[in-house]
C-alpha cells in the first residue's frame, strides 16, 4: 500500500455468472490471488472482508436457460449451489457469498441508479436497436449473431468475435441473425438512460496514472500493474463514450418502475454486477451486526478488486465512474488483473469442454485441494497468460510438494521422534551449527530465527504487492534451507558424539516447521491445518498468527518451545502417479472435439533456415484491397480474386474457398507478395499472393494492416 496506510480491507473478486461451473482458469484468475491475499492479511490481524457472490442477470444467463430450455431462475439456483459449494471446498474463504437475485441487491443498485438520475448522470437517448419480430423482443447484443468483419468467422456475436477475440457493436456484423429464431433482425427504435461517461475522462486518467483525485493522493500507481494501467489508457485514449445502463429485457434488475418509461426496462447487467459487491457487503454487516458504510463510505478502508483482464474496463473506469457520480464511495486503491490461463496449450473453451472443471477434480482427486492450488498459484497468470498442464500437476505435486516440503516436515517429525520420543528438545542457547542458507556458515538458533523472520517477511511483502509466485517461492526457500539444514549437519550420522548439536539443529528445525505451518496457511490452507494438528497446536483461528510469529522471531524468541510433545510423523502430501494424470488426460481429450484437443504447441512449424536480410528484402509486400472474388468451377479449394493495388488490378487465385465465403470478403484490406512471379492454377494466372497466417488446426486468418490503409503501400 506504499505510504497509504489503512485500518481496514475490502477484497472482492469477480462475481462468477451462474451460468456453469467453474474451471481451474477461473480460479487462477481471480479466486485464488484473492484468497491468498485476504487469508494472509488476516493472519496480519488486519481488518478484512472478503466479499463475492453469484452475478445472477445478463445474457449469460438468459442464453444458457434458453439453450437447455429452462427458465432463467432453473439456471441461476442450480449454478449458484454448485459455484458457492466449489468455492468452499477449494478453500476459497469468502466472508459472504450473496448472490444479485437477492432483494436486498435489486433494491441497493435500484437506489443506485436513481441518485445517478437525480444528479444528472444519465442522458435519455433513443436509438435503433435490433429486434426479433417473430420472438417479439429485443435483442442483447450477444443474441445477434453474424459474421465477423475481422476475421470471417461466420458465428461471431454482437459483442465479441469469439474466434479472433475482437470487440464488436452489433452494426459491425455482417449477414446479422436472431440467436432466437435464426431470422435477420430489424432495427426498432427505443429509449435508453445513457451514462455520460465521456465526463469522466479527464479524473480518470488522472485517477489511473498519478493515483491522485482533485490533488488528493488516493492510490500509489507505482503498485499497479503495468498491463491494467495499459488497458485503461488504450480506452482512455480512444475517448470515453457515453454507455447505455438499460436494457429492454424480461431478466434483471427492474428500472425503478415510478421513473417514466422505465416500463419494459432492466438495469445493463455491468452496472448491476459491480453494485454485487454492495449488497454483498451489507449482507455482511447485517448478519454480523455491523455497518456496511464503513467499508464503502471511509477512506481508511482499502477497496481491492481482484479479477480477470476481460473485465479491467468496467472495474478500472466504469465502476470507479459510477461510485464518484454517486458520490459517497470510495474508489480501489488496486485492481491487480489477472491475464489468462491457457489448457495444455489451447484457451479454455466450455462450448468445446476443453477446461479442468473445478468440482469434477474436487471429486476424482480426492484431499489433493492443496496440490492444485499450489499449481494453479505457481503457474498463476500474473503478468501475462500462462498454462496449467496435468503433468506439471504431476510434476509440482511429487518434486515440490512431496518431495521439497513434505520431505522436510516429515524428516523433523521422524528425528525428533527418533531421538528425542516426540519432545521438543531443550538446547543450549550459543551451541553452533552449519546454518541452512549457506553450507560455509556457522550460525546459531537465534540467527536462523532472525533469518527465519526476515524471510516471511519477505514473503509477505511479495503478497501485499500482489506477486503471489514469489511469495510462494520464497515459501519454497524457506522449506529448501530447512532441508539444507539437516542435510549439512546430519543429525542423523552425529546423535552420538555431537548430542547438543543434534539438539539445537532440530530445535531449530522445528521453529522452521512451525513457522512453516503459518506460512502456509495463505497458500495451502488444508495441509496447514493438518500440519497443525501433527504440531498438536490448536487449530487456526485466521487471527494474527503470522505477525504473532513474526514478533516472536524478530525478538530471538522460539515459536515452539521445548518440552512441547508433537504428534508421530504422517505424510502431509502424496505422490500423483502416472495412472491418475494419464486418466485425466484422456478424459480430457475424450471429451473434446477433435479440432479443440489438438495442442498448439506441438503443432507449430519448425523454422525454416535463416535467410540473409538482402533476400528478404527482394520481397515486395503492398498493402491491397479485394474487390471482387469468386469460386473457380471444380476447384473447391481456391477462389479467383481481383485485388486493387492502388496504381493496377490483378488477379490472385488464392486457396482459402474452404475458409471464406466470396461474399464475405469483398472489401477486405489485405497484403500480398506484389513481385511474385506469375503462376497459371487452374487455366488462371495468379499474379501475386495474399498472405495468410494457419494456426494448429489449419485455419487461416488474413494478415492485414491494423487500420486502414492506402493501398500499394509498401510492407516494411
Ligand atoms: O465476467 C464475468 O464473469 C462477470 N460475471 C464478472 C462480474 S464482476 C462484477 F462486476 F461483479
Ligand atoms: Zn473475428
Amino acid at each position: 500500500m506504499s505510504g497509504l496506510t489503512k485500518q481496514r480491507y475490502l477484497v472482492t473478486a469477480a462475481l462468477p455468472y451462474a451460468n456453469g461451473p467453474l474451471h481451474v482458469g477461473h480460479l487462477a484468475g481471480a479466486y485464488l490471488p484473492a484468497d491468498v491475499y485476504v487469508r494472509y492479511q488476516r493472519l496480519m490481524r488486519r481488518e478484512v472482508v472478503f466479499v463475492c457472490g453469484s452475478d445472477e442477470h445478463g445474457a449469460a444467463i438468459t442464453m444458457r436457460a434458453h439453450k437447455e430450455g429452462v427458465s432463467p431462475r432453473e439456471i441461476v439456483d442450480k449454478y449458484h449451489v454448485l459455484i458457492r459449494d466449489t468455492f468452499q471446498k477449494i478453500g476459497i474463504a469468502f466472508d459472504i457469498y450473496h448472490r444479485t437475485s437477492e432483494p436486498l441487491h435489486h433494491q441497493t443498485s435500484q437506489e443506485i441508479f436513481r441518485k445517478l438520475l437525480e444528479n444528472g448522470h444519465f442522458e435519455e437517448r433513443e436509438t435503433e436497436q435490433y429486434y426479433d419480430e417473430s420472438a417479439k423482443q429485443f435483442l442483447a447484443d450477444r443474441y445477434i449473431q453474424g459474421t465477423c468483419p475481422i476475421c470471417g468467422n461466420p458465428d461471431a456475436y454482437g459483442d465479441q468475435c469469439e474466434k479472433c477475440g475482437t470487440s464488436l457493436s452489433p452494426d459491425q456484423l455482417l449477414h446479422p441473425r436472431s440467436a432466437l429464431s435464426g431470422n435477420p433482425p430489424v432495427k426498432r427504435p427505443t429509449t435508453h438512460w445513457y451514462f455520460k461517461l465521456n465526463e469522466h475522462e479527464a479524473w480518470l486518467r488522472e485517477w489511473i496514472n498519478t493515483g491522485r483525485i482533485d490533488g488528493k493522493q488516493v492510490h500509489d500507481p507505482t503498485t499497479w500493474k503495468a498491463h491494467v494501467i495499459g488497458q485503461c489508457n488504450a480506452w482512455l485514449d480512444q475517448g470515453l463514450q457515453p454507455r447505455a445502463m438499460t436494457r429492454d429485457l424480461d431478466w434483471g434488475v427492474d428500472v425503478p418502475p415510478d421513473i417514466p418509461n422505465a416500463q419494459g426496462k432492466k438495469l445493463y447487467v455491468w452496472l448491476d454486477a459491480p453494485i454485487g459487491y454492495i449488497s454483498a457487503t451489507k449482507q455482511w454487516a447485517a448478519d454480523n451486526r455491523d455497518n456496511w458504510e464503513r467499508f464503502w463510505k471511509s477512506e481508511d478502508t482499502a477497496l481491492i478488486h481482484f479479477i480477470g483482464k476481460d473485465n479491467i474496463v468496467f472495474h478500472c473506469l466504469i465502476f470507479p465512474a459510477i461510485l464518484r457520480a454517486h458520490g459517497e464511495f470510495i474508489l480501489p486503491v488496486n485492481v491487480p488483473a489477472n491475464q489468462f490461463l491457457n489448457l495444455e496449450g489451447a484457451k479454455f473453451s466450455t462450448s468445446r469442454n476443453w477446461a479442468v472443471w473445478v468440482h469434477e477434480y474436487l471429486q476424482e482427486l480426492p484431499g489433493r485441494e492443496d496440490d492444485l492450488r499450489y499449481n494453479l498459484i505457481k503457474n498463476m497468470p500474473e503478468q501475462r497468460d500462462s498454462e496449467f498442464t496435468w503433468k506439471g500437476l504431476q510434476e509440482t505435486t511429487n518434486t515440490e510438494l512431496v518431495g521439497n516440503l513434505g520431505g522436510f516436515i516429515q524428516r523433523v517429525f521422524v528425528l525428533v521422534h527418533k531421538n528425542y520420543g516426540g519432545v521438543v528438545p531443550r538446547s543450549v542457547p550459543d551451541q553452533t551449527f552449519r546454518s541452512g542458507w549457506n553450507a560455509e556458515t556457522i550460525t546459531t538458533t537465534d540467527q536462523e530465527l532472525y533469518q527465519l523472520a526476515k524471510k516471511l517477511e519477505e514473503m509477505g511483502a511479495h503478497i501485499e504487492h500482489f506477486q503471489f509466485r514469489d511469495a510462494l517461492r520464497v515459501l519454497m526457500e524457506i522449506s529448501s534451507a530447512g532441508n539444507a539444514l539437516l542435510q549439512f549437519n546430519e543429525p542423523w550420522k552425529v546423535a552420538q558424539e555431537h548430542p547438543e548439536q543434534v539438539k539445537a539443529v532440530l530445535f531449530t528445525a522445528l521453529q522452521y516447521v512451525v513457522a512453516l505451518s503459518v506460512a502456509m496457511r495463505p497458500f495451502l490452507p488444508f495441509s496447514a491445518e493438518r500440519l497443525r494438528a501433527q504440531l498438536n497446536l490448536s487449530p487456526f483461528a485466521d487471527d494474527g498468527e503470522l505477525v504473532a510469529i513474526l514478533n516472536d522471531l524478530l525478538e530471538g524468541n522460539a515459536i515452539l518451545w521445548p518440552d512441547h510433545r508433537i504428534k508421530p510423523p504422517e505424510h502431509l502430501f502424496s505422490r500423483l502417479p502416472d495412472e491418475v494424470i494419464e486418466r485425466q488426460i484422456q478424459k480430457l481429450h475424450a471429451s473434446t472435439p477433435r479440432e479443440a484437443a489438438k495442442p498448439l504447441n506441438d503443432s507449430r512449424p519448425p523454422l525454416k533456415d535463416t535467410v540473409p536480410f538482402e533476400i528478404f528484402a527482394q520481397l515486395d509486400l503492398r498493402t491491397a484491397t479485394i474487390i471482387a472474388a469468386e469460386k473457380i468451377e471444380k476447384a473447391d479449394k481456391l477462389l479467383r480474386l481481383t485485388v486493387d493495388l492502388g496504381f493496377e488490378t490483378r488477379t490472385i487465385v488464392a486457396g482459402i474457398a474452404q475458409h471464406y465465403s466470396p461474399e464475405e470478403i469483398i472489401g477486405r484490406q489485405v497484403l500480398v507478395v506484389a513481385n511474385l512471379a506469375p503462376r497459371k492454377m487452374r487455366g488462371i494466372e495468379s499474379q501475386g499472393m495474399v498472405l495468410m497466417a494457419e494456426d494448429a488446426q489449419g485455419r487461416l486468418c488474413f494478415v492485414r494492416p491494423d487500420e486502414n490503409w492506402p493501398n500499394g503501400f509498401a510492407v516494411r
